[in-house]
């Protein structure tokens, strides 16, 4: 064979190879747009939550939320249809981040599980009420995690970082290390939707761009909010053991009945990074502040600032995952612990003779 033939067998594989590549391209694309205009099968508190706040498509928007507290009543812009199905995705990803919900013969919709390395994590453990949350009166509470306050402060100078981070870097922060797993795409539609629904929710409380609101990020509790004893994780555990164990598991791994997260893991495989704001050791003010305003769920604020600092610090001695600031021995070390540790523990508490509570159970799907 001559040469100019070999050249020209060579051109016609890459070209076709390239246009393999093309169609593949294009169907998945067309399979994206299948996906984004189809219907969305809403989780039950995304359907109240929604309903709640009067989302349809429509010229212009009212929010039910304004019109009831009369602040700032006026209509607003409406949502064309494309734009309520996205805010909805946004809800149920926030609500239902794996895609439970929709398992089962529900039609098939947006979900985040090849994003979160666990199998039941998702955004509303710690972004309560669907990112939203309020009193019995209705009223939206400080230091909430509020994702709407989040959204208007647009890029929000970061602490920590030391950056000007825009909302969906922000995002991205919490898939990494508050749910252990990995980063999406800033285009991704993961990201677009939960973007979707957070603006929707600040024009639904009447939050205003560049604004800071007090439900933004959680109220924090640092020492010097204490009276000052130190902060004690062997308190803490009893705390722990007393308060907080019955829910979470007395090794705190959480509780997952059918795949159902009943109660989230707060260590454990299950559970945020070593590199989480939620991690103690990574930021010691606001895992106590979540704490004590929310835990337990129905006796908030029944615990004193120095109790929640030291519960937290307790948790924090637990083996979890690695974040992605430690390395790959950190993350061997943190994966043998998970794996050495409750066996151990276990076997500790049958030689103290301390029953076994049944909500230590942890079975995943
Ligand atoms: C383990 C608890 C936890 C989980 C799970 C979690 N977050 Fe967060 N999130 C936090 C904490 C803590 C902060 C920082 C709050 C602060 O700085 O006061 C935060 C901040 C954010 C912010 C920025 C808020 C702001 O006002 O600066 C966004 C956006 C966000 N999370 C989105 C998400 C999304 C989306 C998910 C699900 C993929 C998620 N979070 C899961 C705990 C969590
Ligand atoms: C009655 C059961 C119950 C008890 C008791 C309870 N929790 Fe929770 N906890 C929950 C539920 C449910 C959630 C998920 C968020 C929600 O639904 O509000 C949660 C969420 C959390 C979270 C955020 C989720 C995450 O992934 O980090 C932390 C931290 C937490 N609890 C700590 C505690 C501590 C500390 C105590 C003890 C002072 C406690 N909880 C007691 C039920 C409970």
């Amino acid at each position: 064979m001559s040469s100019r033939a070999a050249g020209w067998i060579r051109i016609v594989v890459v070209a076709a190879v390239l246009a393999a590549l093309y169609a593949l391209a294009l169907h998945k694309h067309a399979e994206r747009e299948r996906l984004r205009d189809a219907p969305v099968a809403l989780t039950a508190d995304c359907r109240a939550k929604l309903e709640a706040y009067g989302l349809r498509a429509g010229g212009h928007y009212r929010s039910p939320y304004l019109q009831r507290t009369g602040v700032n009543p006026d209509a607003r812009q409406g949502y064309r249809e494309q734009d309520v199905r996205a805010i909805q995705r946004g809800c149920n990803l926030i609500d239902d981040l794996q895609g439970y919900q929709a398992k089962g013969g529900a039609p098939e919709r947006w979900h985040a599980s090849r994003f979160v390395r666990g199998t039941s994590t998702t955004c509303v453990h710690c972004h309560q009420s669907v990112g939203d949350k309020h009193d019995g009166e209705g009223r939206r509470i400080p230091g909430s995690n509020n994702l709407g306050a989040s959204w208007v402060m647009a890029d929000m100078y970061d602490r920590f970082t030391g950056l000007l981070l825009p909302h969906e870097l922000r995002q991205m922060q919490c898939f990494i290390n508050s749910s252990n797993g990995f980063k999406p795409n800033a285009a991704d539609d993961v990201i677009r939707d939960i973007t979707a629904y957070s603006r929707f929710l600040s024009g639904a409380l009447g939050m205003k761009i560049g604004n800071r609101y007090p439900e933004q990020g959680i109220e924090e509790i640092p020492a010097s909010a204490t009276r000052r004893r130190g902060d004690d994780y062997v308190r803490g555990a009893h705390t722990y053991r007393e308060r907080c164990a019955a829910c979470h598991g007395l090794q705190a791994l959480g509780n997952v009945v059918d795949g159902r997260t009943r109660y989230p893991a707060l260590a454990g495989p299950e559970s945020f990074s070593l590199d989480s704001r939620m991690n103690f050791t990574a930021v010691n003010t606001i895992m106590p502040g979540f704490i004590c305003r929310n835990m337990p769920p129905g006796a908030e604020g029944s615990l004193d600032p120095q109790q929640c600092r030291d519960i937290a610090y307790y948790l924090s001695t637990l083996p979890r995952p690695a974040g992605d600031r430690q390395g790959p021995l950190a993350a061997l070390w943190q994966q043998g612990m998970m794996i050495v540790m409750p066996p151990l523990t276990r076997y500790a508490e049958t030689l103290g003779g301390r029953p076994q509570t049944h909500t230590q159970a942890h079975s995943s799907r």
